[in-house]
């Protein structure tokens, strides 16, 4: 579907994603996603949202939610994100995308939603799932059809929701005329990025370096990373090391190969290594720290920036509600 402004603008793509603040945001959702999102907010006309609707099949303490959405949205922003290029918002916000949701959800079966990893994935480690875990991903393509967007940068482990956001728009718009346009997943190039422990790091496993950690507990973090026992003097393998793989995220690959000879040669201990490690994260994340402290210093500036998004970001969602109420046959939306 092409509507009368992208027909104005040239057939502009739109690109949207989304983050649950469901915790403090770490090197694993920077590299495998935030920093994707910052640099593709130029490409066309971008959506990006805090998934607080989302976080509620997680957390259930509205001043967590609170706070954590409050700290993602300084993340994003302290990061790079630019509210003048990219709509920045809450999905709370516009809350025409939970109305959406309930239409999808009336066009899909529920085979589609058992075969879904997030809820899967969860009643296989014996977690009971509520009925918003289940529908989880009705949502998700509500929140991407509402939008009407084309691309869908995300991480590996959300491709799968994407896929069901297209079979779910398709049949919506077999049964009802065409609607929406079909969105593809843009795969983060991002590679997984192991946890302290040398499994992904996540949230969930309390394994995370926090992008904003600095000081001694950013220090307790990295000199907290598990290595083997192999002492000073021999050679190492840099390739089986988390010290290394996390090392490359943010050097260059002279400083890489360097790093790497040394691992080799033997006379080195990882103590060592992790300082090399510490200082690059340093390097990297100073300057943006200055500006998260601004921010925190500054909440009303953070919440104009999310009001401003949410008003124009559901000035689109309306238009398309108008589209969808009037396909189903519902009456104009009430003013
Ligand atoms: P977490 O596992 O910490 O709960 P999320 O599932 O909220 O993280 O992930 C948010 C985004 O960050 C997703 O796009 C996801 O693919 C990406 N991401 C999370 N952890 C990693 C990781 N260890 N390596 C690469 N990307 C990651
Ligand atoms: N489910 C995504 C995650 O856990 C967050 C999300 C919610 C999202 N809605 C979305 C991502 C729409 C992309 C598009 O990471």
């Amino acid at each position: 579907m092409r509507n009368a402004d992208d027909r104005r603008r040239g057939i502009m793509k739109r690109i949207l994603s989304g983050v649950q603040p469901t915790g403090k945001l770490h090197l694993g959702n920077y590299f495998g996603a935030i920093k994707q999102h910052i640099a593709l907010q130029g490409e066309g006309k971008s959506f990006y949202f805090l998934a607080d609707y989302h976080s509620m099949t997680t957390i259930q303490d509205a001043a967590t939610r609170r706070q954590l959405t409050q700290e993602a949205a300084m993340d994003y922003l302290a990061l790079g994100l630019d509210p003048t290029r990219a709509i920045f918002f809450r999905q709370s916000d516009v809350p025409e995308v939970c109305e959406l949701a309930w239409i999808l959800g009336t066009v899909i079966n529920m085979g589609l939603l058992e075969r879904a990893h997030s809820y899967k994935d969860k009643v296989a480690k014996g977690i009971e799932a509520s009925v918003g875990l289940f529908t989880y991903p009705i949502l998700m393509a509500a929140d991407i059809l509402i939008y009407r967007s084309n691309l869908v940068p995300v991480g590996e482990d959300q491709v799968q929701h994407v896929e069901i956001t297209r079979d779910i728009a398709e049949k919506f718009n077999r049964i009802y005329g065409e609607t929406f346009p079909l969105p593809a997943a843009r795969l983060e190039a991002g590679a997984k990025v192991p946890g302290i422990d040398g499994q992904k790091m996540s949230k969930s496993y309390g394994n995370t370096i926090e992008i904003f950690a600095e000081g001694k507990p950013l220090k307790k973090s990295v000199m907290g990373i598990v290595t083997d026992s192999t002492p000073v003097e021999a050679p190492k393998d840099p390739d089986k090391c988390t010290v290394h793989t996390l090392y490359k995220l943010f050097a260059t690959p002279e400083e890489q190969g360097a790093l790497a000879d040394r691992y080799r040669a033997g006379g080195m201990g990882y103590g060592e290594a992790k300082t090399l490690l510490l200082a690059k994260i340093d390097e990297y994340f100073g300057p943006f720290r200055e500006r998260r402290k601004q921010l925190a210093a500054n909440g009303a500036e953070v919440e104009d920036v999310l009001r401003d998004g949410a008003k124009r970001a559901r000035a689109e969602a309306l238009e398309t509600m108008d589209l969808v109420r009037s396909a189903v046959g519902f009456s104009k939306r009430p003013s």
